[in-house]
């Protein structure tokens, strides 16, 4: 069988995150093969240890294949980091990232490829938002209007005009990368919106027209997650890191757990009607509901299991009710001093949340 990796080692690697992608992967290659034909390449296929064994196709394929390459991450998820790993193993000169559904014109790789080689543009970006380009393969008009949105915020933040911010699909040298990979945030699905936000020197750009297909297997894995964390990654990048990626999840885990006081208050009280009873079952439940989201959201990547856990949740209620102590105390204390009530309560709150996070930061989920 002919090699498409001869000595010297390939110029392109494509760099495809993958996450219960089982059956895409053999056509992916097959489709690669067709579209880069010519040319010195490898794919590079990052899966988190899906549950459906998508790295047992990869290694598969990496047998009978020498341009199929894969990593497999254990006890990790993310779109944005499986790609800055593929990107940082690759030693070739220029990587492509493209997404393992399917979804993406191949046929527009080599476009892609050529503009950043030629000296064009530092990075080139496949878009559904410029004439020639489509979007039909978004599920249904709901997706449209967050897509369309989405598109809206980025371009408020970006130094350059670009029609399509929230591509997935675009090519840069490896070198580039390498240089503000130190700087990039890893949150998320928007890897290259946090390339262009991360960059020191403004990336010059091009647009590709590309479509967009359906998908035809597996599913997509955008979800409610993924758009908090967007809209975090853009906060933490405006405010130059000011306002930390973590704080904001802590906080929006912190709205969850008053809602969950709130809703198990009311709950209890249906049934035995004794206020403080049900305030007090509720506070522990939101204590339970925000460790739970804190340990699998907020400090994923330093997660507590089995014994470390109930630990952690023991010292987690003893610091928030401190931090509730704290809370009422100083919100007494401004509302003595004459201040209004909305100011003591918002000032009580801001320390106890400062308080809470600072304690989880350092005590709890130690780095
Ligand atoms: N390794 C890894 N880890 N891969 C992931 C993860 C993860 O946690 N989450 C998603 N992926 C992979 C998927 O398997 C797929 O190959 C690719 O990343 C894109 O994920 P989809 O779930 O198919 O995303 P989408 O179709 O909703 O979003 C696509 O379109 C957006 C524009 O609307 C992606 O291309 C986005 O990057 C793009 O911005
Ligand atoms: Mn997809």
């Amino acid at each position: 069988m002919e090699s498409h990796v001869p000595a010297g080692g390939p110029d392109i690697s494509i760099i495809v995150p993958c996450y219960n992608e089982v059956a895409n992967v053999a056509p992916l290659v097959a489709m690669l093969e067709k579209a880069l034909e010519g040319r010195r390449w490898e794919v590079i296929f990052v899966d988190d240890n899906s549950p459906d064994k998508t790295t047992d196709a990869v290694r598969a394929l990496a047998r009978q294949k020498a341009y199929v390459r894969g990593i497999c991450r254990i006890g990790r998820r993310g779109l944005s980091t499986a790609v800055i790993e593929g990107a940082l193993s690759s030693s070739a000169q220029i990587v492509a990232v493209m997404d393992g559904d399917l979804q993406h014109d191949e046929s527009r790789l080599i476009a892609l490829i050529d503009a950043v080689g030629s000296g064009a543009c530092d990075i080139a970006v496949g878009s559904r938002h410029v004439e020639g380009g489509s979007n039909e393969g978004l599920a249904n008009a709901w997706r449209h209007a967050l897509s369309d949105g989405g598109i809206w915020l980025a371009q408020r933040f970006l130094p350059v005009r670009l029609s399509d911010p929230m591509s997935g699909f675009f090519a840069l040298r490896q070198q580039t990368f390498e240089t503000i990979a130190p700087r990039l945030s890893g949150a998320g699905f928007k890897i290259l919106l946090d390339l262009l936000l991360s960059s020191k020197q403004p990336l010059k750009v091009q647009e590709i027209a590309c479509g967009f297909r359906p998908r035809v297997a597996g599913e997509s894995k955008l979800d409610t997650l993924v758009m908090i964390q967007f809209a975090a990654l853009l906060l933490e990048k405006f405010s130059r890191g000011l306002v930390p990626l973590r704080f904001v999840a802590f906080c929006l885990v912190g709205l969850a757990g008053v809602g969950a006081n709130l809703g198990v208050m009311h709950l209890v009280r249906l049934f035995w009607g004794s206020f403080s009873t049900a305030q007090a079952i509720g506070t522990i439940a939101a204590m339970g509901v925000n460790f739970y989201l804190d340990n699998n959201f907020t400090y994923r990547d330093r997660r507590l299991h089995g014994r470390r856990c109930v630990w952690g949740l023991l010292v987690f209620m003893l610091v928030c009710s401190v931090g509730a102590l704290a809370d009422v105390g100083v919100a007494h204390m401004m509302y003595a001093q004459s201040y209004r009530i909305n100011e003591a309560s918002l000032a009580g709150a801001v320390l106890a949340v400062v308080w809470n996070y600072t304690m989880s930061s350092t005590i709890i989920w130690r780095s």
